[in-house]
């Protein structure tokens, strides 16, 4: 079992996105999977209630700072994941969620580098780390980049972290329409009508390689399929 929390202060900086497309990928593998669906918008809740039956997902929602421990106590008995979604704003949430993780998922977009609310998880963790002896590791994944970013430009911010000992996911989430066009008709990517989707192929893609590359980074006990 293994407990992956999506943070950045910053709204709209993917995680939402990140979250469900990681969570319907493992969920189509056979995993068995629970989001926490923390934030007051309840996007993913929403999308969970109008999409057909997806087997091997859960999602529990209005979790509250006191009720985060408990329910993910509860939730993790049954599911080989767990994946927390933070709402994008300074949270009570924020540090009983990353003290829970095993690894902790850290958005930034990619096209507007906009790093500042990534930047507080990133020192809040190193606080943990420094105050209360928790290490918990931690990535950066490059979210909503414009597919004609060069790689040599994208090279550059992975270095200019890297320079920084901070670990960025290979895999960026490309900015693509598939991707929002998963909650305007509320189902998993997989079940799209490419007909209705442009570039389905290429966003599955992305979205397989983005969870090979999370997978890889969990407990190896968490990597396989519990029995
Ligand atoms: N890779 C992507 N391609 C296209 N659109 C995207 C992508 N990632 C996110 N978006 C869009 O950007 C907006 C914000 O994304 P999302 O809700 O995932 O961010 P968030 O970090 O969860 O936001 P919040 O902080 O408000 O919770 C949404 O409209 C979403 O559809
Ligand atoms: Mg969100």
């Amino acid at each position: 079992m293994s407990i992956i929390t999506f943070a950045n202060t910053k709204g709209g900086a993917g995680k939402t996105t990140a979250v469900l497309l990681l969570a319907t990928e493992l969920a189509r593998r056979g995993r068995s999977v629970a989001i926490i669906d923390t934030d007051p918008q309840r996007w993913i809740s929403r999308w969970f209630e109008e999409a057909p039956p997806c087997a091997n997902l859960t999602v529990a929602t209005y979790v509250s700072v006191a009720a985060l421990q408990r329910t993910i106590t509860g939730v993790s008995r049954e599911a080989d994941h767990v994946i927390v979604d933070l709402p994008g704003a300074q949270s009570p949430l924020l540090a009983t969620a990353l003290g829970l993780s095993d690894h902790v998922v850290i958005p930034i977009q990619g096209s507007a580098m906009d790093a500042q609310g990534g930047a507080q998880v990133i020192e809040l963790l190193q606080y943990l780390d420094r105050r209360a002896g928790i290490s918990i590791p931690f990535s950066v994944l490059l979210s909503r980049v414009n597919s004609l970013v060069t790689t040599h430009s994208l090279q550059a911010v992975k270095n200019l972290l890297a320079e920084r000992a901070v670990h960025v996911l290979d895999t960026p989430i490309i900015e693509r329409s598939a991707f929002r066009d998963m909650f305007e008709f509320r189902r998993p990517l997989h079940m799209l009508d490419h007909r209705k989707v442009s570039n389905l192929p290429k966003a599955l893609a992305n979205t397989e390689a983005y969870t090979n590359e999370i997978l890889a980074l969990l407990p190896a006990a968490s990597r396989t399929q519990a029995a």
